[in-house]
């Protein structure tokens, strides 16, 4: 058997006094789609900024691609892609400027720019100043961005929020594309319907651990839920807040 490409176990992360993650644990396999779900504020976006070797924190196990992410290290960034909740292109550069610095810094040559371009449908836009871009197209060049080194595993926190439903569609579907090639998936959103259709796992994030996992399909039949907006609703909602 082959190991998991995403190990962590018992994370514990505080910013000051406040806890944040309690003993965090859960193996994502290669190739998956995983579904990192949980309230606004329950620490998400703090997992993924570890796993990306962002912030340090504590654990018995953290290895990604059978590296430790922090301190970060070129091999380690090279495994790895991020599109982050804020969209953090540098607005005042067009769009081929803002993906030739990625290449530069990956070491990567221009025709994989124009290849990721190409395949975004971004050859538009290529001239465009970042600033001058809609949501779901800056969502495209991050997207872009993330993938422009092909890495193993890509990280997208909550990549389609915000989008209108064709801009969110497009994301979607270059996400299905990624898995056929073999990426590896860490998800967030708010979208319920989204994370049905996309993940082959999800995690319910609550009070700092994982406290449901499972395949949708499974956890429908568990919870006899239609929707797994539903279970969502009963993992998190009122009375356990
Ligand atoms: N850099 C930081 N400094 C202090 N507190 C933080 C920092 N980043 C996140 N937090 C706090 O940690 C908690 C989890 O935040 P976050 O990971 O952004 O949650 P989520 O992405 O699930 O909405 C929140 O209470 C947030 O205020
Ligand atoms: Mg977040």
């Amino acid at each position: 058997m082959t190991q998991p490409i995403i190990q962590i176990s018992n994370i514990q992360k505080s910013y000051g006094d406040k806890k944040v993650l309690k003993g965090l644990s859960l193996n994502v396999e290669e190739g998956e789609i995983y579904g990192f779900l949980g309230p606004n504020g329950a620490g998400k976006s703090t997992t993924i900024r570890i796993l990306i070797g962002l912030t340090d924190c504590q654990s018995d196990k953290l290895k990604l691609a059978g590296l430790k992410p922090f301190p970060r290290n070129t091999d380690f960034l090279k495994q790895v892609g991020v599109v982050q909740e804020s969209q953090n292109l540098y607005e005042n550069f067009t769009v081929f400027e803002n993906l030739k610095l990625f290449a530069n810094l990956l070491e990567l040559n221009l025709e994989r720019v124009s290849e990721v371009m190409n395949e975004l449908n971004l050859n538009g836009h290529k001239e465009t100043k970042a600033k001058e871009l809609s949501k779901g197209f800056k969502q495209r060049v991050l997207i872009a961005r993330a993938f422009l080194h092909e890495p193993k595993i890509l990280f997208l926190d909550e990549p389609t929020s915000g989008l209108d439903p064709i801009a969110a569609d497009k994301v979607h579907r270059f996400i299905k594309e990624l898995k056929k090639r073999g990426t590896t998936i860490f998800i967030t959103s708010h979208f319920m319907e989204e994370v049905e259709e996309l993940c082959d796992r999800v995690g319910f994030l609550r009070d700092g651990v994982i406290v449901e996992e499972g395949v949708p399909q499974d956890l429908l039949q568990k919870y006899s839920a239609k929707r797994l907006k539903d279970i969502f609703l009963e993992i998190m909602g009122e009375g356990n807040e």
